[in-house]
């Protein structure tokens, strides 16, 4: 890394980054509404076994290109292999960021409208089908969505504008923890209600005659999704880790933060949804109106429910910072656009693409197509083809162009840090990687 180049302080501080970025609303938002498609309980079995799986050895091997390479996705993959076609690899993920931006400004502006609501006593002592049309109506509402789609990305980019040590790392490394503590609560809460039972066998029991191609690739999608992997977010705060700092064990780390509160969001919104009769297959909705529910139901719930969706704001919020972090670090070093500059078109074009997915949630929405909004396809086509895609080029690039020597070299801190499980690991991203992802492919197709 140059002298001159932003990176994180401290090896806490570039741990709490890529969990910023790895927990978000894919945990507490979009893993419940999947998982409650997807029949529960074999959902979460596929899920975690790909994330333990698979997440370690390829959040590793983002690692290692962004370290090595010292740049953004398309720049580090240059500066490993100089005069050949692989950094295309890196445009797939600018792409990617776009996309799942897109979508993800979308929810997270939700989370604002939702701390308005809860500060403004919108959830004392109603019903569910109100809490629910209070969605929808939001949704149509002409104005609301959009604004605060707009001041969320406003946010994000506020945050890059101060840099990766000022911004980035300073802000994460409060909220992160924040959020553990008030998610453990809504835990213990949800754990007494009535259909605690009822919601934990849904969520824990697996019902294998549930599973499909489909269920398959969404557990994987969602599992890449989770951990900020497959674009190159990882590859771009890999280069803002320090040389010292050991990538295993804060892969491991971030991995098992990030499985544990997508498990915790479980616990607490299924009980929940099953106590106050929402459908587990409920949607876009499951998570934000069942949790006020809750809250409704606690002492002191009405400050719990504010707290709570100003730190799942933060939580989307250091996601979109890792996010729109990769178009910025593109730009800025490929195409030599002054830092700002690059902030200014990444939120934009991502803001454009935003509009039409909240656009397409209204009840007669023109962005639909077949019965697929143009939220729903942005969702779909980041998580279960990019992704996956982008995953299975980084893994190919890695074990079968780099080769082991390079990657050993570099996780190993040239061979300061001692690490039997490299092996191991250098064989899950050569072969077990790219052969479950390309299977899971395949099986999608002929299924189809
Ligand atoms: N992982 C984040 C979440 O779960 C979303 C996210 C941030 C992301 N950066 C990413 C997803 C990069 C894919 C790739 O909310």
């Amino acid at each position: 890394m140059s002298d001159n180049r932003d990176g994180f302080g401290s090896k806490l501080g570039a741990i709490a980054a890529a969990a910023g970025s790895a927990i978000g609303l894919g945990n507490i938002y979009r893993f419940p509404c999947l998982a409650g498609e997807n029949g529960g309980g074999a959902f979460l079995l596929i899920y975690v076994l790909i994330v333990l799986g698979l997440g370690i050895p390829i959040m590793m091997a983002e690692f290692y290109i962004g370290r090595r390479g010292g740049k953004n996705p398309v720049g580090s993959i240059k500066v490993l292999s100089p005069k050949t076609k692989w950094n295309w690899i890196g445009y797939i993920g600018i792409l990617a960021a776009f996309v799942v931006l897109a979508f993800y400004s979308t929810v997270s502006g939700w989370t604002l409208e939702y701390i308005y609501k809860a500060a403004t006593n919108f959830f004392a002592d109603k019903d569910i089908a109100t809490i629910e049309q209070g969605f929808v109506d939001f949704n149509n509402n002409p104005f609301r969505p959009f604004l605060w789609q707009f001041i969320f990305m406003g946010l994000t980019a506020f945050i890059i504008f101060k840099g990766i040590k000022e911004g980035v790392e300073k802000y994460t490394k409060i909220m992160m923890p924040a959020l553990f503590v008030i998610l453990i609560i809504l835990c213990v809460k949800s754990l007494t209600l009535d259909g605690a039972g009822e919601g934990l066998k849904f969520l824990f029991k697996p019902d294998f005659s549930k599973v499909d191609g489909n269920v398959i690739l969404a557990a994987l999608g969602q599992a890449f999704f989770s951990l900020s992997v497959g674009m190159g977010a990882l590859i771009t705060y890999g280069s803002y880790i320090s040389k010292k700092d050991n990538l295993a064990t804060t892969s491991l780390s971030v991995v098992a933060a990030d499985t544990f509160v997508a498990i915790l969001a479980g616990i607490i919104i299924f009980p929940a949804a099953f106590t106050f009769g929402i459908q587990p297959e409920a949607g876009a909705g499951l998570a934000f109106n069942t949790l006020p529910m809750i809250f409704d139901k606690m002492t002191g719930g009405y400050f719990f429910c504010i707290i709570f969706f100003i730190l799942l704001a933060i939580a989307a919020l250091t996601s979109t910072i890792s996010l729109l972090e990769v178009v910025v670090a593109f730009l800025s070093e490929e195409h030599g656009i002054k830092r700002n500059t690059a902030i200014w078109i990444g939120t934009l074009v991502a803001l454009f693409f935003g509009v039409f997915c909240t656009l397409s949630l209204r009840t007669d929405s023109v962005f639909v197509f077949g019965n697929m909004t143009f939220f729903d396809f942005m969702d779909k086509f980041s998580a279960n083809i990019l992704l996956p895609i982008g995953a299975l080029f980084i893994v190919i690039f890695v074990a079968w162009k780099m080769g082991k020597e390079s990657f050993y070299d570099e996780i190993t801190n040239q061979n300061t840090l001692k690490m039997s499980v490299k092996k191991f690991i250098f064989f899950i991203i050569k072969y077990v990687a790219p052969i479950v992802i390309v299977a899971i492919f395949i099986n999608q197709i002929i299924n189809n």
